[in-house]
């Protein structure tokens, strides 16, 4: 076994992992919903598909992409390791890395929390990331006036089996700027009108909200960032921006959806 591999199967190696893994998704949570606050336009999609293109189609953030499939994928799986090597070892092994009387509770608590965000991933990722990919998607046409911008001239296109690409040009002639843009919001809109769906992202971003609350300053107490100083702003990080404002505010999409759109 070589010594890297010998440090990443180590139980601080693997708590290591997972709080790199988890900070990181932390930083894509905040990226996801700022640029989903676009839902929230009267545009008809149009800022939300633009900007799901964009991240689609731009390199550096394609690459980050494999990083956050990889840490997804690290993430849980080195949880499912410790949780199987916890519950064979109790109440030794957790405990000296954690230092807190109450780390097997909170570790089965986070265990739980996890397994339903996972579940709401796979599900998540199924119903958009892949069929934006993958699926037969419908396209939208924005036709925005030169003159005026605030005057969009909107057209669904049917899925007759035509096949569309993405394209933008300027029609001279008739003063208009023309994007066919791949339509994510209608597939989202669709997803989040019906109500069993709208009940698993408010059920899971309950969910992310608990995992947060002790995973964002966990994170930082086992990577060894936890100095008294800067201990209770993390702290309120933890608490105002992971566990309250980054779930409500993913929660309250499909919920706006429902109700107003
Ligand atoms: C109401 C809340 C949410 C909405 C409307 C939403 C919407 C979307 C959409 C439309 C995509 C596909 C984007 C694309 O391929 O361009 C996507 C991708 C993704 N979402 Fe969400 N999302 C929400 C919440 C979340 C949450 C809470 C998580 C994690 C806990 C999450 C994790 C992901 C991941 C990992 C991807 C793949 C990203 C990539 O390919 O770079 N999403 N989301």
């Amino acid at each position: 076994m070589s010594s890297l591999t010998r440090a990443f199967s180590s139980t601080l190696g693997r708590k290591l992992i997972m709080s790199m893994t988890g900070l990181f998704l932390c930083l894509f949570l905040i990226i996801h919903v700022v640029g989903n606050l676009q839902l929230f336009r009267a545009d008809a999609g149009k800022a939300f598909n633009e900007y799901s293109y964009f991240m689609t189609h731009f390199l550096p953030i394609k690459i980050v992409s494999y990083l956050l499939y990889l840490s997804i994928i690290l993430h849980a799986v080195y949880a499912l390791i410790i949780t199987v090597n916890n519950n064979k070892a109790r109440p030794v092994g957790y405990a000296k890395v954690d230092g807190a009387a109450n780390s097997s509770w909170n570790s089965r608590n986070m265990g739980v929390l996890g397994t339903i965000l996972l579940i709401f991933i796979v599900v998540h990722m199924g119903n958009f990331w892949f069929q934006y990919k993958f699926g037969d998607m419908p396209y939208t046409q924005y036709e925005t006036s030169l003159s005026d911008p605030t005057q969009v001239n909107i057209t669904q296109l049917p899925l007759d089996g035509t096949k569309r690409v993405h394209s933008e040009f300027v029609d001279v002639e008739r003063g208009v700027q023309v994007v066919v843009l791949k339509d994510l919001y209608r597939i989202v809109q669709l997803s989040f009108k019906q109500w069993w769906y709208v009940a698993l992202y408010v059920i899971s971003m309950i969910a992310l909200a608990f995992h947060l609350y002790h995973g964002f300053q966990s994170g930082f107490q086992t990577l060894g960032w936890d100095h008294r100083k800067y201990k209770p702003l993390i702290d309120g990080i933890g608490l105002w921006l992971f566990s309250i404002i980054i779930p409500a505010l993913f929660a309250l999409m499909p919920l706006y959806i429902y109700f107003f759109n």
